[in-house]
């Protein structure tokens, strides 16, 4: 099979013909069609990240495809059904505390470590070994919009905030990055799920203006100035902030973050999901006499459980979330190298670029 190869930090891919994997017991080989490469892809190939994915590697975060083959314990795919490749992959060996590395990408601690020496090679190849329970249906397709629908690598992990924090229509949420690349899909399917209101808070004008141009009077756009402030956030909107989703990224001071937090109303919920302090800096410090006096709830998220894919498939195939607003631009995987440039030239809300075998 012809696959992009990472064989060390710093080098581009090279695009090879390699073995096909061999299956085994509880995995599933899929014919990738598309992958979606993300806008930080080249600082990860550079090494700039640190990421911990051991080379030579074929890497490749997810995507969509069609089982070619699955095994003997696979009881509900067929070979030809289309499925998201879902890249989180967990530990089978203990339910309670999965360890989780991120086929083809990285992986977390000595555990995720572990798991990436053998789940390790991604989806920029024309074959993948996944997990069965990684290998999602996501129903008939047709093989055009494969690209698109790798949208969900966005919305997945969007949709997995809002459902850690127990999101219900007619509720209002605060996103705080709104006018980042998954804080404006947390916009999108909040407002999907029937949210009254989303207040977007961001720094850049123009992509503020932009979601209010998308999404209509239901969304709540707050600009950032020199100070965050908690009273702005809570001032731009009539009804209390039922929850908030921080997205924001590392280099971010924790301040931006604690002022979004604590604009959430008494008995209020919080996910973090963004990177905050991962570079050092200042801690997040919330006052404990603000938490427990308004019975705040506060919980971080990373990813999604697998069974909210199937639900956010169903948002989509009723028409509620419109992949439509997603921007797709192809490469095949021969010029893998224009779409790591790409990516990073056009990162932004509601932009894809796509890899295609
Ligand atoms: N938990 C998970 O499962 C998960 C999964 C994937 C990614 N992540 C994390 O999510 C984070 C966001 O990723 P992304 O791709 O969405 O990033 P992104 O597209 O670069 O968006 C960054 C957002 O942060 C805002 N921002 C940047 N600097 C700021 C500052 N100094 N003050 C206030 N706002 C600032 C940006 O606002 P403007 O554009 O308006 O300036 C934008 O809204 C990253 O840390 C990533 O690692 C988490």
């Amino acid at each position: 099979m012809k696959a992009a190869i990472l064989k060390k930090f710093g080098a581009p891919l090279i695009v090879e013909h390699v073995p096909m994997p061999a299956i085994g017991t509880g995995e599933v080989i899929v014919d990738v069609v598309a992958a979606p490469m993300v806008s930080y892809a080249r600082d990860v190939f550079s090494g700039a990240r640190n990421y911990p994915l051991p080379t030579p590697v074929i890497p490749g975060l997810g995507g969509i495809g069609r089982v070619r083959e699955a095994g003997p314990d696979a009881t509900h795919l067929n070979i030809g059904d289309w499925v998201f490749c879902d890249p989180t992959v967990r530990s089978r060996d203990d339910a309670l505390m999965p360890d989780i590395a991120l086929q083809g990408w990285s992986a977390r601690g000595k555990g995720g470590a572990k798991l990436q020496t053998y789940h390790r090679d991604g989806t920029f190849a024309e074959q993948v070994r996944i997990p069965t329970e990684c290998a999602i249906p996501i129903g008939h397709i047709d093989a055009s919009n494969a690209s698109r629908w790798s949208a969900l690598s966005v919305l997945t992990i969007a949709y997995g905030g809002l459902v850690a924090l127990d999101f219900r229509p007619g509720e209002t949420l605060l996103v705080n990055g709104a006018t980042g690349n998954f804080g404006s899909a947390t916009v999108q399917v909040a407002l999907a799920m029937g949210a009254r209101c989303v207040v977007a808070v961001g720094r850049n004008e123009t992509v503020l203006e932009d979601l209010r141009r998308r999404f209509g009077e239901r969304l709540v756009p707050v600009r950032l100035s020199e100070d965050a402030s908690t009273a702005a956030m809570q001032a731009a909107t009539q009804n209390p902030i039922d929850a908030v989703l921080d997205f924001l990224p590392p280099h971010v001071p924790a301040t931006v973050a604690r002022a979004a937090v604590m604009s959430v109303r008494p008995y209020g919920r919080v996910v973090l999901m963004g990177g905050v302090g991962m570079l050092g800096g200042e801690d997040l410090a919330l006052p404990y006499p603000w938490i427990m006096r308004n019975n705040i709830t506060i919980r971080g998220q990373w990813m999604y459980e697998a069974k909210s894919v199937t639900t956010l498939i169903g948002l989509i195939r009723v028409g509620l979330l419109d992949l439509e607003q997603f921007e797709v631009a192809e490469f095949g995987i021969d010029r893998i190298n224009e779409a790591v440039s790409h990516a990073f030239r056009h990162a932004g809300p509601f932009r894809l670029t796509v890899t295609t075998m």
